[in-house]
C-alpha cells in the first residue's frame, strides 16, 4: 500500500504539491490478530494438551470425530422459544450400546454427538398433510454440532466428559466451553447426559 502525504501550499497564484511515501515505508504491520486468538484459545486443561490446534475445542482439546454423521440415532428433540431447532443425538458404537442397554456410567470411548439444525414449518409438506390436519417442521440450515467424549481419567474434573461445540467446522471460544459442564450437572444421575434412549419404533 502506498501512502501519499500531500502538502499544498498556496501562495498567491502558486501551488506546490509535495508527495512522499516515507511514512508508508516506515509503517509497521500490526501483529496478526490470528496469532493472538490462537494463544487465547489454547487448551488450558492439562487434558487438552494433546490437541494444541485451532481445530480443537478450548479447555478440552476435542476435535470433530471422524464419521460422526453416520453414527446411530439415540434420540431427537425439538427446542422452541428463543430459537427453533431440531436436534438429533447420535452415538458412536460404544455410546449407542451403553444407551441401549441402559449401562451407567458410560464406558471410556463413548462419544455422543448432538446435531442442531435451525428449523421451520415446511409449506411444501403442510400442503399435503393438511388433509390429516398435520403440520410439519423440518431442518433448514445447520446451526452447530456438539460432542461429549468420555474419558474418565483425562476429564476427571468434569464428570469424565470432554465437551466440544463447532459451528461451520470451527470450535467455539473458551467462554462458551466454560458453560458446558456446569449446565450438565443436573443430569448427574444419568452420567451428565440429558438425552434418554428413544425406543425403536
Ligand atoms: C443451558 C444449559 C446447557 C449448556 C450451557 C450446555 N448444555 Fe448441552 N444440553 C443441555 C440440555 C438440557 C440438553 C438436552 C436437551 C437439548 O439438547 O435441547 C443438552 C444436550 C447435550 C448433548 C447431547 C447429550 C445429552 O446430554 O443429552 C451434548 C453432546 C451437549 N449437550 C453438549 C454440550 C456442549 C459441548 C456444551 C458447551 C459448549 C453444552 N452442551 C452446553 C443443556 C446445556
Amino acid at each position: 500500500m502506498t501512502t501519499l502525504i500531500i502538502k499544498t501550499f498556496i501562495a498567491g497564484a502558486v501551488s506546490a504539491v509535495l508527495a512522499t511515501n516515507a511514512v508508508a515505508q516506515s509503517a509497521k504491520k500490526p501483529s496478526s490478530p490470528l496469532i493472538i486468538s490462537q494463544n487465547e484459545t489454547a487448551p488450558k486443561h492439562p487434558a487438552g494438551s494433546v490437541a494444541n490446534s485451532s481445530n480443537a475445542s478450548p479447555i478440552y482439546g476435542v476435535t470433530i470425530p471422524e464419521g460422526y454423521r453416520e453414527w446411530k440415532v439415540i434420540a431427537v428433540n425439538h427446542d422452541t422459544g428463543k430459537f427453533n431447532q431440531l436436534r438429533a443425538q447420535l452415538g458412536n458404537d460404544i455410546a449407542f450400546k451403553a444407551m441401549q442397554e441402559g449401562k451407567l456410567p458410560f464406558p471410556d470411548g463413548a462419544i455422543i454427538a448432538a446435531l442442531h439444525w435451525n428449523a421451520e414449518s415446511s409449506e411444501e409438506n403442510n400442503k399435503v398433510l393438511a388433509v390429516l390436519g398435520v403440520q410439519s417442521v423440518t431442518p433448514t440450515s445447520p446451526a452447530n454440532v456438539q460432542f461429549m467424549v468420555k474419558d474418565s481419567k483425562k476429564y476427571a474434573t468434569t464428570g469424565g466428559w470432554g465437551f466440544a461445540d463447532f459451528k461451520g467446522g470451527k470450535p467455539g471460544n473458551e467462554a462458551l466451553h466454560q458453560t458446558c459442564f456446569a449446565c450438565h450437572v443436573p443430569a448427574k444421575a444419568q452420567d451428565y447426559v440429558f438425552t434418554h434412549f428413544a425406543r425403536t419404533p
